[in-house]
């Protein structure tokens, strides 16, 4: 059974997913939040920045995922990342933003399979590397995922990882399990579920309705709980060390962004979004994080977590 962490914008960048993967483990592979392509046909540093090995533990899986519904754009930023080692790229078709989905990209383009069909076409032949794609249920309704799904057969992936959600959906109302298993189904490739999964008992509850799935993407459950994906795994800190660990890790990421950010507010408002999922069982009561939410100096924030370590010793499940 394999378990991956799922790619989020801003927050599982290369110096979260290497403290992660340190200090709670339990994940087998790290999703790269994606990178745009474009037109461009230069190799710019800072679009890589979050890739390069360099700034990557080299003893941890890394799969880099692109944005695109270009094949020849996709081929130029998949071949720069294939030569900087990689031997998987992930392809987006799930990202649920208006401003990407209008643009007939993320899960935009589950509504046009004909597209889906040329992206893949060019970008199928000759390629140096396993692709995997992600996608949600469909733009609109199933549907379009399951004609999608049908296409997809027809291409050498090497897996494809369905968010049990239709892209209009967002990230509102359930998963619908009902929709996943027809699509897990009709797929010829390898199936990777991902929804939802906030818990141990969410996770067993959707392993034992999926029994032939085999591998799992965990998204907000693993930032809330960084404990979950190794606690599936059957290993199980003992709470007295959860607030330790939480402790060291938040250090690490404000180390890192007090480096790298420029000025408190911009340190306080990165720090706020780190908060907002790892708060959940260190201040179930919402009490400090209301606090952060209002506080835009690094001397205030200290103080704020300062009290939220001292007062909240203990990691609620
Ligand atoms: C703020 C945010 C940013 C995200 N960024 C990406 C991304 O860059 N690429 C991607 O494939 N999915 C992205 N996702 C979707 C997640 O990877 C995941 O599919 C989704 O959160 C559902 O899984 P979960 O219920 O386990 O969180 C993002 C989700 C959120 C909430």
């Amino acid at each position: 059974m394999k378990l991956s962490l799922a790619p989020i914008q801003g927050i599982t960048l290369a110096h979260y997913r290497n403290i992660y993967s340190e200090i709670f483990g339990g994940v087998d592979s790290y999703y790269t939040p994606f990178i745009a392509t474009s037109s461009l046909r230069k190799i710019v540093p800072s679009i890589y920045k979050d890739i390069i090995p360099q700034n990557n533990n080299n003893n941890i899986d890394i799969i880099p995922q692109l944005l695109s519904n270009n094949g020849s754009d996709f081929n130029f930023f998949a071949s720069t990342i294939a030569d900087m080692g990689y031997k998987e790229i992930n392809w987006n078709i799930g990202c649920p933003s208006h401003t990407v989905t209008k643009k007939k990209k993320g899960s935009g383009i589950l509504a046009y399979p004909d597209m889906v069909n040329k992206f893949l076409d060019e970008v199928c032949t000759n390629k140096q590397y396993d692709l995997t794609v992600k996608l949600r249920l469909g733009l609109n309704s199933l549907d379009e995922g399951i004609n999608i799904i049908e296409l997809l057969n027809n291409y050498p992936l090497k897996s494809v990882i369905i968010h049990a959600r239709t892209g209009i959906q967002k990230y509102e109302g359930t998963v619908n399990l009902e929709s996943f298993e027809i699509l897990n189904s009709l797929s010829k490739h390898e199936v990777t579920y991902n929804g939802d999964i906030f818990t141990n008992e969410d996770f067993i509850k959707i392993k034992n309705r999926f029994p032939m799935v085999n591998s799992f993407m965990i998204g907000r459950g693993a930032l809330r709980d960084p404990f979950l994906p190794s606690t599936i795994k059957g290993i199980i800190t003992p709470t007295s060390e959860k607030i330790a660990k939480i402790k060291e890790f938040h250090d690490f990421i404000f180390n890192h962004y007090k480096k790298v950010l420029y000025g408190d507010k911009h340190l306080c408002d990165k720090m706020k979004e780190f908060w907002i999922y790892t708060s959940v069982h260190i201040d179930p009561s919402g009490k400090f994080l209301k606090k952060l939410k209002k506080c835009n100096t690094t001397s205030v924030y200290l103080d704020i977590i300062d009290k939220m370590f001292d007062t909240s010793n203990l990691w609620i499940e």
